[in-house]
């Protein structure tokens, strides 16, 4: 099945500080971005990739037949709505953040045949801090710690759902897609991440990145 990957590179990236969005740092001296793109196109079954990214950005960035660059949108979940648009005809789709560049093949292949059989699969990993929900600073719920997972990415959908749920969840602001396609009665299936694929989210994580960089 022909796959084809979404990138959502258009965040500032408010909580990492400083000037420039945390996915255009240098991690062993490229962008992270460039760095999740390379490892996607080194992969034999990628034949698309749309990296939604900040529109005064699209005219400067090196269009390919495999890398497409588009404008993205005021929230993560309007940008992946942007970059679908331009996936073309394939069967599965994957949504990747730019700040992951950890991902494995192995489970990116596990999360591919997941979704061909299934409809949706994204990877996730046992919480390991007790996670209570909060609302006022008092305790509303503490859900059972076991029953929880920290949703990952690359998420992986049969092209057709995802248009599904994007279009039915247009104007929402989700923070993934797999939330979304179980929201809308689709079968989402969870399959084993990887702590080291982490999101590169605040300074310490990126020196974090440097560390597992050297020592690779
Ligand atoms: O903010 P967060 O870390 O959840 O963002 C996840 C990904 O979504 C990042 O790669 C970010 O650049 C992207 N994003 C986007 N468009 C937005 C907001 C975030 O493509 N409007």
């Amino acid at each position: 099945m022909s796959v084809a990957v979404i990138i959502p590179a258009a965040g500032s990236g408010s909580r990492f500080g400083g000037e420039i969005p945390k996915q255009f740092r240098l991690l062993g001296g490229k962008p992270i971005l460039q760095l999740v793109v390379e490892r996607f196109l080194a992969h034999e079954r990628v034949s698309r990739i749309v990296v939604a990214v900040a529109e005064m950005l699209v005219d400067e960035a090196k269009q390919t037949d495999r890398v497409k660059f588009v404008a993205g949108g005021a929230t993560r979940q309007q940008s992946v709505t942007n970059a679908l648009a331009s996936v073309g005809d394939v069967e599965l789709v994957a949504v990747h953040d730019a700040v992951r560049p950890f991902f494995t093949y192995g489970t990116f292949d596990a999360l591919l045949a997941a979704a061909a059989e299934h409809g949706a699969a994204f990877p996730g990993v046992p919480v390991t801090d007790t996670i209570h929900l909060v609302r006022d600073d008092r305790i509303v719920q503490t859900p059972d710690r076991p029953a929880l997972v920290a949703a990952q990415t690359p998420q992986c959908f049969r092209a057709a759902i995802l248009r599904d749920v994007l279009t039915r969840a247009a104007g929402d602001d989700a923070t993934d897609e797999a939330g979304l396609a179980a929201r809308f009665g689709h079968e989402v299936r969870v399959v084993p991440g990887d702590p080291t694929n982490f999101k590169i989210t605040r300074p310490e994580d990126l020196a974090m990145a440097e560390r597992m960089l050297e020592e690779a």
